[in-house]
């Protein structure tokens, strides 16, 4: 492998955003596909946030990477964990997480998930619906409940907006309801869609949540928290056409910063305020080591020529996203390359599915690529594990490999 001279640690500085030397030597060593995970990276992610948020009780939401050493490196830092089962809810207990730091944030769950959550020491449940405040009574007696309200999920990768939530005066009469079955009304959430990529999405969500604590208030209802979601974006995506997406953090943070205060004022008693970021903390620190299948050129039924490039890896094993965004890829082979071609990159698989922009949008690629060369693909991190097939095609799950890098490299 032709890759120029580093020192160990060094990050690779052939790229736009700096791959950290802790990521690049792991995806430089062994010729073998896999997943990879920089635990330092990660930690460090968190921090940031912290330092941005700093009252902020930050619940890692689970689903973005359940991988077991991810999760025990959060939680040794102070987090906790936003689950959606109670598969979920073991999986934090085990990584470290004390009951009274998960959430049970999945407003979808049947009676049997509720007494299983309960039975597993977890006591504040997510809900949007009359219905489900009852099960949580019958299942969960005296639990704490948060209601979600809808959001629009303009702005977001993402919307996450049909499914779930309600509407202020929906959850005024859900928390009421909950109060009256002997359940806790302790507090109201919102997820402004995942990969939210603007500040007025966050702006939005803030102010339907002032709306509804002064109605809630009215009804003698002072929720102590208030969870802010996920949807915090990665900063190394790529639009499907391949243009760096280039979230506003800064004022992202700003306007939340802002909007806690106001919230903060509207109330008699302190609030608390909880953060369920998944794809923030992990995006950018995973990446996954692929190889070429093979680079074709095949006239398509339009009557023009183009190219396919094929990878080892796609939509079923670790890329679900692609159908949204686009990852950047090195190819560390080929460097210094001289000429390039325009080619459409697909997955291994039979699905017409599984190819970036739904196979309509190129991308520059080195000419030269042939079957076996390796692939880095970046800001693989989040939903990568868990939205792997299990052996669609035969092709089995990417390993997974957490490693460390130096203090200070990141
Ligand atoms: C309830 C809930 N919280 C948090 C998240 C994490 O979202 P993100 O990865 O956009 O931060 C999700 C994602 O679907 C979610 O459903």
């Amino acid at each position: 492998m032709r890759l120029p001279p580093r020192g160990r640690d060094q990050p690779l500085r052939t790229l736009t955003r700096p791959l950290s030397g802790a990521l690049t030597t792991a995806l430089a060593s062994g010729d073998t596909d896999r997943i990879i995970y920089d635990l330092t990276g990660i930690e460090h992610q968190y921090d940031a946030m912290l330092s941005e948020l700093p009252e902020t009780r930050i619940r890692f939401a689970l689903k973005a990477c359940p991988v077991d050493e991810v999760l025990h490196t959060l939680a040794a830092r102070g987090a906790g964990f936003d689950a959606a089962s109670p598969a979920e809810i073991t999986q934090a207990l085990n990584a470290g997480a004390q009951p009274p730091r998960i959430h049970y944030g999945n407003t979808v769950k049947s009676d049997q998930d509720i007494a299983a959550a309960h039975r597993l020491g977890v006591r504040t449940f997510a809900t949007d619906s009359v219905e489900d405040v009852s099960a949580i009574a019958a299942h969960a007696p005296r639990a704490r409940v948060f209601c979600r309200l809808a959001t629009g999920g303009d702005g977001a990768l993402w919307g996450l907006n049909r499914k779930f939530g309600c509407a202020p005066g929906d959850a005024v009469r859900v928390l009421a309801t909950a109060r009256a079955a002997g359940l806790t009304p302790a507090g109201l959430s919102v997820h402004v869609g995942s990969q939210q990529m603007t500040a007025e999405g966050w702006q939005q969500a803030l102010d339907t949540l002032a709306e509804t604590l002064t109605a809630l208030a009215g009804r003698g209802i002072v929720p102590d928290h208030v969870n802010l979601g996920g949807g915090l974006p990665a900063l190394g995506y790529q639009d499907r056409l391949g243009n760096p997406l280039d979230p506003p953090l800064d004022k992202i943070f700003t306007v939340l910063r802002e909007g806690m205060d106001h919230l903060r004022a509207l109330t008699s008693t302190p609030l608390a305020f909880v953060m369920e970021p998944g794809r923030h903390l992990v995006a950018d620190h995973g990446a996954v080591r692929a190889h070429v299948s093979r680079l074709t050129r095949r006239r398509q039924p339009d009557g023009t020529e183009a190219h396919w490039l094929y990878l080892s890896c796609g939509k079923f094993n670790g890329l679900y996203e692609m159908d949204q965004l686009t990852h950047r890829m090195v190819f560390p082979d080929h460097l210094g390359a001289q000429e390039y071609v325009s080619a459409i990159v697909a997955g291994p698989t039979c699905d017409s599915d599984d190819a970036y922009g739904d196979g309509r949008h190129p991308v520059r690629v080195p000419a030269s690529l042939t079957s076996g060369d390796p692939v880095w693909i970046l800001s693989a991190g989040a939903y990568a594990t868990s939205y792997m097939t299990q052996g669609f095609n035969g092709i089995r799950p990417l390993p997974c490999v957490c490693v460390r890098g130096q203090e200070g490299q990141h």
